[in-house]
């Protein structure tokens, strides 16, 4: 890709502006945490790990601006975690967000007032919790390329890709694993109502990787599992409970259990990062309700009377019975998800 889908240079997240694909390449400087803020809440950079690596950024990026402005001491901790909590509140359901401001947050705990390189371990956490992500996702994507055929056709929703994440993804880090390893994928993608990333960001990552990408209507998924070979679903998530739930893009859920009536295996590709073990289920995962203008309308332009009232939950719950396995970054995890669960991360 021309730009990473995050980067951090001296005082300025940079962002790969995903809310102008596929039609503009274009990269977003974020120079204050306020921006950034909104380039999350704006979804020019989405997807759960991406908003988790960038909103780390963005606490070296709310240093970087306090120290120009001489702060120091206790005031300059107060402000990183005003800072901090600012992040936090920019989006509600991905986890990996919360997972690592956590982190960073951390650094700032084990801070002492007025102890010069604090700007430098806030760097250093950042980077590190991107460099992880990279080494995630290509984890994720040994494990899930096994359990491909030679050759196959998978059928994904939303964008989980290197889009979504600053490595090669989740979902889609899979099928660039499965090429790499000589096997021969066809990806069917979901539009992805009401933001569109599946049409907007998975067929412009996709042709970019050179993989056959055939695009369907969400509704059409249920004739497309009943009428076509798909060797299995893979969709990313944004939060895992306890027990194998998992709240993912608007879309999942019905699309897994379409998947089920048809015999066709539903993985769910996700990192340590996304699972909350808090959570004994997935009815306490907090979903993002967005404004209802993005259902009236699409790309701008109304598809509904005026003044028409919209729902617009933009995750839903996918129940762990319907998940034929989770792969994650040390293998694929099966029922009983909380029993496996504890085992691989005690
Ligand atoms: O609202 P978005 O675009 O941030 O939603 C993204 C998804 O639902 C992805 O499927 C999820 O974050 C997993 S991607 C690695």
């Amino acid at each position: 890709m021309q730009y990473p889908t995050v980067d951090y240079e001296q005082g300025a997240v940079l962002l790969l502006d995903q809310t102008r694909l596929p039609h503009e390449v274009v990269q977003l400087r974020c120079t204050t945490v306020e921006e950034l803020v909104e380039a999350i809440r704006s979804l020019s950079v989405r997807g759960a790990p991406a908003i988790g690596v960038a909103a780390a950024h963005g606490v070296t990026l709310a240093a970087d601006r306090l120290l120009e402005r001489g702060m120091d001491g206790p005031e300059l901790l107060a402000e990183l975690q005003e800072a901090v909590d600012r992040l936090e509140a920019s989006r509600p359901t991905a986890v990996n967000l919360h997972w690592a401001l956590r982190r960073m947050r951390a650094v700032l705990e084990e801070a002492v007032p007025g102890g010069g390189d604090l700007r430098e371990r806030l760097h250093r956490e950042a980077v590190a919790i991107h460099e992880e992500d990279v080494r995630l996702c290509e984890a994720m994507g040994r494990h899930g390329a096994e359990l491909l055929p030679e050759r196959a056709v998978v059928l994904t929703h939303c964008n989980t890709g290197a889009l979504a994440t600053v490595g090669i993804g989740t979902a889609l880090g899979v099928v660039y694993a499965a090429v790499e390893q000589g096997k021969q994928v066809e990806v069917i993608v979901d539009e992805t109502r009401p933001l569109l990333q599946g049409a907007r960001l998975n067929t412009w990552e996709l042709a970019e990787h050179g993989i056959a990408a055939t695009l369907i209507c969400d509704g059409a998924a249920g004739w497309t599992l009943a009428t076509r070979r798909v060797d299995a679903v893979l969709v990313g998530a944004d939060r895992i409970a306890r027990n194998g739930d998992v709240a993912n893009k608007i879309g999942t859920y019905p699309l897994a259990v379409l998947a089920h009536r048809h015999g066709v295996p539903f993985y769910v590709v996700a990192p340590y990062s996304t699972l909350d073990l808090d959570l004994a289920t997935g009815e306490e995962i907090p979903i993002e309700e967005r404004e209802a203008g993005e259902v009236t309308a699409c790309r701008g332009h109304a598809v509904a009377r005026d003044g028409t009232a919209a729902f617009n939950p933009a995750f839903d719950v996918t129940p762990h019975e319907l998940i034929a396995g989770i792969v994650t970054e040390r293998g694929v995890v099966r029922e009983p998800y909380e029993e496996n669960f504890r085992r691989l991360y005690a």
